[in-house]
């Protein structure tokens, strides 16, 4: 699977520099220019969505709760700011008008209501829509061929953020019609964060910083072990498309909803943190357990997604289960993050040759798990011990 998404990003990729081997550098400065356009995607997207643990039973009232929730916890002191409705809240038909039309039974005060409530709360709203004629859910209307009257209609409620689904479609590519509705956000008259899911098919990372500010770059994620990593691989790829404007998107986490055990929800949160992906977290935020908040809630941790440099992470030494991934960050320092895929508790090396920091440099290691800066000071390598099925994480700061 790893092995035939590289090949084909490779050949994706020198597809790019074939079709633009008159200049590649200035083609990217031109998109930069429109991406920063909306300025709403500087750093990684945070927030809630109510996918992950609610699917489609969602109503008014958990949403409000949830954004409560989110005050109460001090969550949104952490940056999780979108409060976002995923798919089901509409009627299966629109009005005479031809435009969406909130569900009756489960959101009778309408959008405009909730979005007063939620900015009242200091926080966004997000919704979401598809590119196709049915949501995936096939429960409420696409918005292919409504794309205009669908963005203006979110404006008008006060809407932030939409993330755009790939179900049901006319069969054209999503290069035809995910831009259609990044032209109709931009005369909606309102910035609105714009979340590409078209699940990587189509290699998103490499247009989509002209169309979104993120892109999927897989298949929806489960609760679990092997669908959580199996996503954070296939993102690694593309590790070279994200940068601040526009982020790639291993689909959103699912701490907090039981599948995995503690440490692989921190395995999970820290891939998500130092691969720069959106931290949109999934579960119900409302009965957020103690330990799940020392997850999410881990300010060191989500300091190294929110960097200012925006450059995301990657595999720098791979042996067996034994995986190094690093990535520079903002005032010449790394993020390192030593993850032990396998069955057995192993020592792990980082080295400084294999992360991009000189190799005679003496390098102080804040343990952001932890919560401590290691007492010795290193050089060349940090080596230590990592249980089974876990990481240990740092920031790495040379002094000399
Ligand atoms: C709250 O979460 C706990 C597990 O952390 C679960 O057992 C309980 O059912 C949840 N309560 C509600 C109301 O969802
Ligand atoms: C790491 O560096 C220390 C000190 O420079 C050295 O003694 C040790 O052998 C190195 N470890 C590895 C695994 O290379």
């Amino acid at each position: 699977m790893q092995t035939s998404l590289m090949t084909s990003s490779r050949l994706a990729f020198l597809l790019v520099i074939t079709i633009c081997s008159c200049n590649y550098a200035s083609v990217e400065s031109v998109s930069r220019r429109s991406l920063l356009g909306n300025g709403l995607a500087s750093t990684p997207q945070m927030g809630w969505s109510s996918w992950n643990h609610f699917g489609c039973s969602i109503d008014e009232e958990m949403i409000r709760e949830t954004a409560d929730a989110l005050v109460s916890t001090g969550l949104y002191k952490h940056g999780y700011k979108y409060v976002n409705i995923d798919d089901c809240w509409a009627e299966l038909s629109r009005d005479d008008e031809g435009k969406l039309v909130p569900k009756k039974s489960t959101f009778p005060s309408g959008m405009k209501a909730l979005a007063d409530y939620v900015h009242s709360k200091g926080l966004k709203l997000g919704i979401y829509s598809d590119a196709g004629y049915l949501t995936c859910s096939k429960k409420m209307p696409g918005s292919l061929g409504f794309e205009e009257l669908d963005a203006k209609t979110f404006a008008e409620w006060g809407i932030d953020y939409l993330k755009y689904d790939n179900c049901n479609t006319d069969g054209s590519k999503p290069t035809a019609r995910y831009p259609v509705m990044t032209r109709a956000l931009m005369k909606a008259g309102r910035p609105i964060f714009f979340s590409l899911c078209e699940w990587g098919d189509l290699h998103p990372a490499l247009w989509g910083s002209t169309v979104g500010n993120s892109w999927r770059t897989t298949n929806d994620i489960a609760d679990n072990w092997d669908s959580m990593i199996s996503r954070a691989d296939e993102n690694e790829v593309y590790a070279e498309y994200a940068r601040p404007g526009g982020w790639n998107d291993p689909d959103m986490l699912e701490i907090g909803n039981g599948g995995m055990t503690k440490d692989e929800y921190i395995i999970h949160f820290s891939l998500w943190a130092i691969s720069k992906a959106p931290l949109i977290i999934g579960n119900d935020v409302r009965n957020t357990s103690k330990e799940t908040m020392e997850i999410i809630a881990n300010k060191e941790v989500i300091a190294v997604n929110q960097d200012k440099l925006g450059i995301q992470a990657k595999k720098v030494r791979m042996e067996g289960n034994l995986e190094v991934w690093a990535g520079p960050l903002s005032g010449y320092r790394v993020a390192l993050l030593l993850l032990n895929r396998g069955p057995d508790r192993t020592p792990m090396t980082g080295y400084w040759d294999d992360i991009g920091i000189p190799p005679s440099s003496t390098v102080i290691a804040r343990d952001l798990w932890k919560h401590k800066t290691l007492k010795e000071s290193f050089v060349g390598n940090l080596t230590e011990t990592v249980d089974p099925h876990s990481c240990k994480m740092y920031i790495l700061k040379p002094i000399a």
